[in-house]
């Protein structure tokens, strides 16, 4: 199916970066089976959300920091640099698309992006190290010095707001791939889990990549319910 079609969308989620080091989130030992997702909501109303979320944040900071593109990363690298993948639409908040090659044009993120930080207010981007700093000095979350409402790691948290670009490029994508390929997705998450059925309808083939069934499943052309590092592993290139 890879050799035959002309444009390839691969949509990712957490099951591509588990064995980067990154747990999932539903999986035995996930985040979800550890912690109750902070709502955003609650982040914007609650100084002590925003110190659990921050605290949350530093103690996955070793983990984020040590990640290296997997095997799953770097095939659809492989299939990018061969002109057979415009871009791929990811869940995922972990940078790894990136780090395997991918211009960051080319990675639609849905969820956004937790290896930096934004005010929520005014969208003024702060470094992890400078909202660590403050915290360590002042004991709690801080808020951003230019508008003073408060500084978020720059991911989608359950509540907020879906980011309109990326909404519209991945259903661009979706609708004019000829093969969808999703790796690592429960797909239980919407609006997210709206593009395999999306593609589906608009005449892609359907190939869904994960170790456990997943809700779509029966609308797949193919599913292969295997580890995604060995079923993709085979095409990482140079
Ligand atoms: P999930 O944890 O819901 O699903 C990950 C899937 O990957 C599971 O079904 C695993 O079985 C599978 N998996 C894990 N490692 C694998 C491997 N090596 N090989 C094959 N399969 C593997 O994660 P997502 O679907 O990405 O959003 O979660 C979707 C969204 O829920 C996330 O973006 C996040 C979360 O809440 C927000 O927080 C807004
Ligand atoms: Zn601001």
């Amino acid at each position: 199916m890879i050799a035959r079609a002309n444009t390839i969308v691969p949509f990712t989620g957490a099951g591509i970066s588990t064995e980067c080091g990154i747990p999932d989130f539903r999986s035995p030992g996930g985040i979800w089976t550890r912690n109750r997702p902070i709502q955003f909501d609650e982040f914007v109303a609650s100084q002590s959300a925003r110190d659990e979320s921050w605290r949350r944040r530093f103690a996955m900071e070793d983990v984020f920091a040590a990640a290296k593109p997997g095997r799953g990363h770097r095939a659809l690298a492989s299939l990018h640099r061969a002109g057979k993948i415009p871009a791929v639409i990811t869940q995922n908040i972990d940078n790894l698309h990136q780090a395997s090659g991918f211009a960051p044009d080319c990675v639609i993120e849905l969820h956004g992006n937790t290896t930096y930080a934004r005010c929520i207010g005014c969208g003024q981007v702060y470094q992890l190290d400078w909202v660590k700093r403050r915290f360590d000095q002042d004991g709690a979350a801080p808020d951003c010095s230019a508008c003073e409402e408060p500084v978020k790691t720059a991911t989608i948290s359950f509540g907020q707001a879906m980011p309109e670009d990326e909404m519209q490029r991945a259903t661009e994508l979706s609708q004019s791939c000829d093969l969808f390929i999703a790796i690592g997705s429960s797909l239980v998450v919407w609006p997210a889990a709206g593009f395999p059925m999306m593609a589906k309808n608009s005449g892609a083939r359907l190939v869904i990549i994960n170790r456990e069934p997943t809700e779509q499943d029966d609308i797949a052309d193919l599913v292969i319910r295997h580890d995604i590092g060995e079923t993709l592993g085979p095409f990482v290139g140079n």
